[in-house]
C-alpha cells in the first residue's frame, strides 16, 4: 500500500518516526510529507532515510510532474500524525497553502487523523467544531490520549501510541462486514432528538447526541446506499456526503411527514431518532410570561404520533413503503424485567422486523461514543449482540439491514 504520512508542526513528529517505522515494517511505501513547521522538530533527513522516499514538502517541489495532485491521487491511505490544532481547523476549511492541504483535497482514498495539542486547545469550541466537520465527511480522527503533555502538564490531548494509531488504522482498512452490500439501495435514517414547542423560544426536548443515527447514515454510505438523513437536533454536525442527502426537521409531526414522505417507495427505514412520547397539548404564539404572584403554569401533555408505528401500519395496509423497517428501542431494565425482555415486547407492539435494543441510564448510551446493543428480528432470527462504537455498531446493524434485504 502507498502510504502519504503528513506530519505538521507538533512536538509529537518525533514520535511520527515510531509510526513511520511501524508502517514500513509492514511492508508499506510510506511518502512523508512534513509541514515546514514540522521540520522544526525532524528534519527531512530523518524522513528520507526512514521511509526510503525523496521527501518533498513544498508545493513547488516537482512541479514538471503535478505532485501536488499526483501524491493524493496515488495514495491508498492517507494518515496526518500528529495533526495539530491548526492543521485541523485547515483541512476542516479545505485551506490548500501547502503540499499537505493539496493532497487531502485531492485524496478520495481513507483519511485518518491523530491530534496532539493541549488540553485546553482540544477543549476549544472551534476546535471540537472542527473536528465534528471532520469526521461528519468520514476523515476518521482518532481520540488524542490523556496524559503528560509537552511540560509538565498533563491531560487530554497526548499524541497516542504509534502502535494505537496504527493497529486503529489497520482496523479501519480491514474489510467491513457490509462494504457493497447496499449497492443500489435507498435507505432512510432519522437521527437525533425531536424538540416540541411549548411557546417560540422553549421546547421540550432530549439528550441524542445524533451520533448513532450519523454513523448509521455513513456506514450505509459506505455499503454503497443512496441515503437520506432525517435529523433532528443533534450535537455533531450532519455528515456532508455525496450519496447522504439531509433532511432537518424540529418536532415528531415534522418526522412523521418527512417519514411518510422520503420513505415511500424506498428499500429501508431506520427510525435511530429521539422522538418525544408526549408533547405540550397547547403551544402558545407567545412567550409564557411570569407573574407577579410567583405561581408557575402547569403544563398539560399529550401523546405524540408513533411514528415508527404508523410508517409499519401504513405499510401493511398498502403503502409503497419499505419492507425492512429497523427500530430502536431505548430500555431501562427493572426487578421483574430485563431491558431484552422490554425490547422483545416493543418489537411485536411496534410490528417492524429488526429491532435494536440498548440499555440506557444516565451516562450510558446518550451522548457517549460507544454503545452496547442487542440485534432482535421479528422472523425469529438469533439475536445479534454488538458492543463497541457507535461505528461499530453501526456497521453490524447496516450488514443485517443488507441480509433482510437480500
Ligand atoms: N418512536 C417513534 N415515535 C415515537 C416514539 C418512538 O417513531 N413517538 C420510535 C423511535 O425512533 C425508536 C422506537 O420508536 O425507533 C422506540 O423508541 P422508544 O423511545 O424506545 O419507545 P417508545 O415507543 O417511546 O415506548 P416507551 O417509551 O413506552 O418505551
Amino acid at each position: 500500500m502507498r502510504i502519504v504520512l503528513g506530519v505538521t508542526g507538533g512536538i509529537a513528529a518525533y514520535k511520527a518516526a515510531l509510526l513511520l517505522r511501524l508502517m514500513t515494517e509492514d511492508g508499506h511505501e510510506v511518502h512523508v510529507v512534513p509541514t515546514n513547521s514540522a521540520l522544526n522538530f525532524v528534519g527531512k533527513a530523518t524522513w528520507e532515510a526512514l521511509s526510503g522516499q525523496p521527501v518533498y514538502n513544498d508545493t513547488f517541489e516537482a512541479v514538471e510532474e503535478v505532485n501536488h495532485v499526483l501524491q493524493g491521487r496515488q495514495a491508498d491511505l492517507v494518515i496526518i500524525a500528529p495533526a495539530t490544532a491548526n492543521s485541523l481547523a485547515k483541512a476542516a476549511t479545505g485551506l490548500a497553502d501547502d503540499l499537505i492541504g493539496n493532497i487531502l483535497l485531492t485524496a478520495t482514498v481513507p483519511v485518518v487523523m491523530a491530534p496532539a495539542m493541549h488540553t485546553e486547545m482540544w477543549e476549544n469550541a472551534a476546535t471540537k467544531a472542527n473536528v465534528a466537520t471532520l469526521r461528519g465527511r468520514g476523515v476518521h480522527v482518532i481520540e488524542p490520549a490523556v496524559g503528560r503533555l509537552t511540560g509538565v502538564d498533563t491531560g487530554k490531548g497526548r499524541f497516542p501510541e504509534p502502535d494505537d494509531i496504527w493497529s486503529q488504522t489497520k482496523a479501519l482498512l480491514t474489510e467491513t462486514p457490509s462494504q457493497g452490500k447496499l449497492e443500489g439501495k435507498r435507505v432512510v435514517i432519522s437521527a437525533g432528538g425531536t424538540r416540541e414547542a411549548l411557546d417560540p423560544v422553549r421546547y421540550l426536548g432530549n439528550r441524542s447526541s445524533g451520533k448513532q443515527g450519523v454513523a448509521l447514515a455513513l456506514a450505509a454510505a459506505r455499503a454503497g446506499a443512496d441515503v437520506t438523513l432525517i435529523a433532528g437536533a443533534m450535537d455533531i454536525a450532519p455528515p456532508q456526503h455525496q450519496n447522504i442527502a439531509v433532511v432537518s426537521i424540529e418536532s415528531t409531526r415534522d418526522l412523521l411527514d418527512a417519514v411518510l414522505h422520503h420513505a415511500e417507495g424506498k428499500d429501508g427505514l431506520i427510525m435511530a431518532a429521539a422522538v418525544a412520547d408526549f408533547r405540550p397539548a397547547a403551544a402558545t404564539d407567545e412567550k409564557i410570561k411570569k407573574q407577579d404572584d410567583n405561581s408557575a403554569p402547569t403544563i398539560v401533555l399529550e401523546q405524540t404520533e408513533d411514528v415508527l408505528r404508523t410508517t409499519v401500519e401504513q405499510r401493511d395496509a398498502g403503502q409503497p413503503l419499505p419492507p425492512v423497517i429497523v427500530g430502536f428501542a431505548a430500555e431501562t431494565g427493572d426487578a421483574e424485567t430485563t431491558p431484552l425482555e422490554y425490547g422483545r415486547s416493543k418489537l411485536q407492539r411496534k410490528g417492524c422486523e429488526i429491532l435494536v435494543v440498548n440499555e440506557v441510564g444516565i451516562g450510558k448510551v446518550f451522548g457517549q461514543d460507544d454503545n452496547d446493543a442487542t440485534i432482535i428480528f421479528a422472523d425469529g432470527s438469533d439475536d445479534v449482540p454488538v458492543q463497541g462504537s457507535k461505528d461499530l455498531v453501526a456497521e453490524e446493524i447496516i450488514n443485517q439491514l443488507a441480509g433482510a434485504l437480500a
